[in-house]
C-alpha cells in the first residue's frame, strides 16, 4: 500500500479522488492541500463516503503537508503554470509525482522536472489519460501488431466549447503565464494521442488565434505537422464551437488499414478498415458496438488506469507508461505551434520555447 496526497484541489481534483477510491486496494489517501481550504475539505469528504473512516488531514500549505505526511505519491492538480515548482519541491522531498497535463509550459521547466525524478530516483507520470480510453488501447495494439502497414497520415479534432464563464471562474486560464491556449489545456490531450501513434513530430506549421474569448491566448489553432516516419498529421482544435462540445475524433490512416476514434472525447470506434481483418481478431461491425458509449464527462475514466499503472512501475521499478519524458513530447509540440505562429515560419524540432515568449502575442 502507497501513502498518497493531493494537491490543487479544484475542477479536475474530482478524478484524482475517484482514481484513489477505486484503487483503494493499493494506494490510501493521508492528506490533500490547497490554499482554497474549503475546496480541500469537500475532497477529504467525497473520499470518505466512498472509503469510510480515514483520517485524511488539510492543508493549505504544501510544504507544510509534506513535512508532516511524508507522503510515497504526490499528484498535482494545480494551475499548469507551478506544475515545476511544486513537482520538484515534492520529488527533492522524496516523493513520487503524478502530475496533471501539460507537464510544464516550458521545454526547460520540463527538462528541470524530469531531471529532478532522475535524480531522486523517484517516478513521474504525465495525465494524458486518454491513452488508456479502451477504444484508443485497442488502436494500439493494432498499430504495434503492424495491421496498419505503412503510416500515411492522420489529424485529431477537437471540436469544443470553453465559454467566457469557463475562464472568468478560474482568472489563470487562457494566460501564458499559467496555462496557454486552448492547444496547451483542451487539445494536448489529443496531440499526445497523434504523436503516440504516428512518432517523433520533426517540423511543425500553424496557424492560431484568438477569436471570441477574453483571454491572453489562442481559442484556436490548426496546424500541419511532419513526422519522423514521413507520415503527415493535422490539427485543429477549437474552443469557440457553437454552442457545445462536438466531438474530438483521431483518424489514422495507414496503408493496409483505417481507423476514426471519435465521440466526444476519442472513446467511440467510428471507423475500423483493415486489410488483414482476421488478424486483428474483429471486424468493423464487431468493434462498433462494445465501444459506443460516451463517458459522462470529457475526461472520461483513464486516471483510475493511470494511477494503477503508476504504482505497478514503482513495484515493478519500471518507467510509467506515460513518464515525465513521454508526457513532454506533446509539450514540445505544442510549444513549436506557437512558435511558428510567432515567427510566420515552419519550426523544426526539438525546439526550446515557453509560453511565456508569447506574452503580449495578441493585443
Ligand atoms: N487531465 C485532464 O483531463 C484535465 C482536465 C482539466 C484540467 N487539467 C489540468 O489540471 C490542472 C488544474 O486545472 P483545474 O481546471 O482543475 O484548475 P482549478 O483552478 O479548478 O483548480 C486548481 C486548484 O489548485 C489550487 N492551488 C493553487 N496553488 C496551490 C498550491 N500552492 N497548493 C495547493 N493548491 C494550490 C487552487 O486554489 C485551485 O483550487 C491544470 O494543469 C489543467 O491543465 C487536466
Amino acid at each position: 500500500m502507497y501513502s498518497v496526497a493531493l494537491i490543487g484541489c479544484g475542477r479536475i481534483s474530482f478524478k484524482h479522488i475517484e482514481a484513489f477510491v477505486k484503487n483503494a486496494d493499493i494506494m490510501w489517501l493521508v492528506a490533500v492541500c490547497d490554499p482554497a481550504i474549503e475546496r480541500a475539505e469537500e475532497k477529504a469528504r467525497e473520499y470518505r463516503v466512498h472509503v469510510g473512516d480515514s483520517a485524511v488531514k488539510i492543508y493549505a500549505d504544501y510544504q507544510k503537508m509534506l513535512a508532516d505526511c511524508s507522503p510515497d505519491i504526490v499528484t498535482i492538480a494545480t494551475e499548469s503554470g507551478k506544475h515545476k515548482i511544486i513537482a520538484i519541491d515534492c520529488l527533492n522531498a522524496g516523493c513520487h509525482i503524478i502530475c496533471e497535463k501539460p507537464i510544464a509550459l516550458s521545454t526547460a521547466d520540463a527538462d528541470a522536472m524530469n531531471i529532478a525524478a532522475q535524480k531522486n530516483g523517484k517516478k513521474l507520470a504525465i495525465c494524458f489519460q486518454n491513452r488508456f480510453n479502451p477504444p484508443v488501447e485497442k488502436l494500439r495494439q493494432v498499430l504495434e501488431a503492424g495491421h496498419f502497414g505503412r503510416l500515411l497520415h492522420g489529424s485529431i479534432q477537437i471540436r469544443w466549447n470553453r465559454s467566457e464563464s469557463y475562464y472568468k471562474e478560474a482568472p489563470w486560464r487562457g494566460t501564458w503565464g499559467m496555462d496557454g491556449g486552448t492547444l496547451m489545456n483542451q487539445c494536448i490531450h489529443g496531440i499526445d494521442l497523434l504523436q503516440w501513434v504516428f512518432g517523433d513530430a520533426v517540423r511543425v506549421q500553424a496557424q492560431i488565434r484568438r477569436f471570441l474569448r477574453d483571454i491572453q491566448a489562442e481559442d484556436f489553432g490548426a496546424a500541419l505537422i511532419e513526422f519522423k516516419n514521413g507520415a503527415v498529421g493535422i490539427i485543429e482544435g477549437s474552443a469557440d464551437v457553437y454552442p457545445a462540445n462536438i466531438n474530438e475524433t483521431l483518424s489514422v490512416f495507414g496503408e493496409r488499414g483505417s481507423a476514426v476514434i471519435g465521440g466526444l472525447a476519442v472513446n467511440k470506434i467510428e471507423i475500423w478498415r483493415f486489410a488483414d481483418a482476421e488478424k486483428t481478431g474483429d471486424t468493423e461491425k464487431e468493434v462498433l458496438d462494445p465501444y459506443e458509449k460516451d463517458p459522462p464527462t470529457v475526461y472520461g475514466f483513464g486516471h483510475v488506469s493511470l494511477f494503477r499503472d503508476f504504482i505497478a512501475a514503482i513495484t515493478e521499478n519500471r518507467p510509467p507508461r506515460i513518464s515525465g519524458v513521454e508526457g513532454g513530447k506533446a509539450l514540445e509540440i505544442v510549444l513549436a505551434i506557437y512558435k511558428s505562429q510567432k515567427t510566420g515560419l515552419p519550426v523544426d524540432l526539438p525546439c526550446d520555447f515557453s509560453t511565456l515568449e508569447m506574452e503580449g502575442y495578441f493585443r
